[in-house]
């Protein structure tokens, strides 16, 4: 599988100008890897703005790496998801198609009834899908060690990836590692830090002292700094930005080459900071479980 280490994510991109800037971070700056989820509401959105660009543009669909996930409540029939997800984006494959999480079930998020469907089912849905040559490649998000590793022990199709939350606050060295020496890419989702979510500790990783050190001598910003720190530890992000200015100095972490101490050094600052936990989830709020 050949994925381009830097795409556009587009968790909760619903804004009026979703599909001009969408259009214009594939043709104006270059994006060429989407990922979606049919949980963020925008496939049909997203594939409008695709078939413009195949139509005006010489961009072609083979040109693109287009991600999407099947949902937690529509696991008895994951092939199904996945063609409900293709005729909304107009496609007749993706790329990549991932488990949004490992749990299964019906009803609204906030408001779960659990099923129980294990995990091997859930994976035999997902090889489906590649035999049907709905999707070239398929993974799982938001998986830890001991799941994958399970997973790992009978996928006749392995997972291509795996995709988690990394950020220098949260590097999960270990496990990134092992990922690896298993074939298994992480793909880092939130690598900024969600700067939207101000932590109560200090968790602003944009504007962390030793980020905006080593930004200033490569003449770079901050964001690009911690882009670029991830791309040298060989995986992709996928930054989410509704803007356009911001995207393309996203962009820009391409062109910043980290030296191997600069690399070290922002790998030091791991705190652990989850700002995405299951148990925020499902009827839980703030990591506290609710009970009624
Ligand atoms: P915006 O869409 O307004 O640019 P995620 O954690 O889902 O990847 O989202 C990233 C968040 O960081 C979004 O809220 C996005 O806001 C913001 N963001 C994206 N790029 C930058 C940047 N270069 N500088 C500051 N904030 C950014």
């Amino acid at each position: 599988m050949l994925i381009p280490g830097l795409g556009v994510g587009t968790y909760a991109s619903t804004a009026p100008d979703f599909k001009e800037v969408l259009r214009r971070q594939i043709v104006d700056i270059g994006y060429r890897h989407i990922d979606t989820a049919s949980h963020y509401e925008n496939e049909q959105a997203i594939g409008e703005v695709l078939r413009d660009v195949f139509s005006n543009t010489g961009i072609k669909r083979e040109d693109l790496f287009v991600t999407t996930k099947v949902w937690c409540s529509d696991k008895n029939d994951i092939p199904g998801a996945l063609r409900k997800s293709l005729k909304a984006l107009g496609l007749d494959y993706v790329d990549l198609y991932l488990i949004h999480w490992p749990v299964a079930f019906e009803g609204d998020w906030q408001k779960p009834q659990f099923q129980k469907i294990p995990m091997h089912r859930q994976w035999a849905g997902m090889e489906e899908c590649v035999r049907q040559n709905l999707t070239r490649n398929i993974g799982l998000a938001n998986v830890n060690f001991q799941l994958l590793n399970d997973v790992l022990t009978y996928a006749e199709i392995r997972p291509a990836v795996n995709q988690i939350e990394l950020y220098p606050y949260l590097t999960q060295e270990a496990f990134v590692q092992w990922m690896k020496s298993e074939g298994v890419l992480p793909i880092g989702y939130s690598p900024l830090g969600r700067p939207y979510h101000k932590q109560a500790d200090g968790n602003v990783v944009l504007e962390d002292p030793l980020i905006l050190e080593i930004a200033k001598k490569h003449q770079a910003t901050p964001a690009q700094v911690i882009l670029a720190w991830a791309l040298a530890r060989g995986y992709p992000v996928i930054p989410k930005s509704g803007n356009f200015d911001r995207s393309k100095e996203n962009f820009g972490a391409l062109k910043v080459n980290l030296t191997e101490e600069e690399v070290t050094k922002i790998s030091q600052l791991n705190r652990n900071f989850r700002t995405v936990d299951w148990r925020q989830i499902p009827g839980m709020i703030g990591g506290v479980p609710m009970y009624e």
